[in-house]
């Protein structure tokens, strides 16, 4: 089926997603959001897609946030159903009935390392880069990750890197747990690839319910706090100056309110 902003291919099982918007770093715009859960119906619908992998094209980004220009002059409530409707299309990958494995081919930054956190398991290339720089704008991340980088690294690192929006590199991010391997960006795929053979080669029954056991390990009332925190934002004079200044290309003045 084709997709307007994502490139796909079949072989062997393994199905491969490409977030293909090179010019904008592949930023997650509502048109990929949407693709994105059309995909993910692909994935659950289609008996030849036995695993997945989601990548970004080029060699610069995996995925450099949410497209920051549609943020602009979104109200509360327009903020709570933007963050719900992300979470929504991002659970539908973390639960995915497939394994869903993120190769995250360079920055993967607000929305896409929320992204590639919603995947079941993250290869990077050596040149990746990690961060949720929403308080740059004015923000805090709204499509799960809040709650998935603590689950992943710990409450003390997540908070370091959700408070300070510092980027970590790929070693960083190996050391952290965040990545399973750290490979030369050639090698990427084929990473991913030899590892999804070995698991497509085991029941797929029993896969599934190793993805669904592990999921249940996560409360997940901390989602919906998210969503109120992220829409209250929306009513801050801070992120209308936060997302102003990144499109004007100028450093941001916040006031606190
Ligand atoms: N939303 C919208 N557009 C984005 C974007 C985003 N999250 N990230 C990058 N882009 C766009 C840039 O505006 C630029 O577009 P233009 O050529 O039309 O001006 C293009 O992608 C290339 O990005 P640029 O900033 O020129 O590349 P760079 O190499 O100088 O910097 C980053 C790369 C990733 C450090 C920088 O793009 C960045 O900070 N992006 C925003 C990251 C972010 O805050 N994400 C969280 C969003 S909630």
């Amino acid at each position: 089926m084709p997709y307007s902003t994502l490139l796909t291919s079949l072989e062997n099982g393994i199905f491969i997603i490409t977030i293909n918007r090179p010019d904008k770093l592949n930023a997650l715009n509502q048109q990929v959001m949407n693709d994105l859960n059309e995909v993910m119906n692909e994935v659950y619908n289609n008996a030849e897609i036995k695993s997945v992998i989601i990548t970004g094209s080029g060699q610069k980004s995996f995925v450099a946030g949410a497209d920051i220009s549609e943020f602009i002059g979104s109200s509360i409530e327009q903020g709570k159903a933007l963050a719900k409707k992300g979470q929504d299309i991002f659970f539908k990958i973390e639960h995915s009935p497939k394994p869903v494995v993120a190769c995250v081919n360079g920055f993967a930054l607000g929305g896409g390392c929320e992204l590639a956190m919603s995947c079941h398991f993250r290869i990077a290339s050596d040149n990746a880069k990690f961060g949720q720089p929403e308080v740059n704008l004015g923000l805090i991340p709204g499509y799960g990750g809040t709650q998935r980088l603590t689950q992943l690294i710990g409450k003390g690192r997540s908070l370091e890197l959700l408070m300070s929006a510092n980027m970590i590199d790929a070693a960083t991010a190996l050391q952290y747990g965040l990545v399973n391997y750290v490979v030369p960006q050639e090698e990427l795929l084929n990473k991913a690839k030899t590892i999804l053979t070995t698991i497509n080669s085991k029941a797929p029954l029993a896969v599934a319910g190793c993805i669904t056991a592990a999921n249940a390990v996560f409360n997940e009332n901390g989602f919906d706090i998210e969503v109120t925190e992220f829409g209250k934002c929306f009513g801050t004079d801070d992120m209308k100056e936060g997302t102003a200044a990144f499109i004007e290309k100028r450093k941001a003045n916040f006031k606190g309110k």
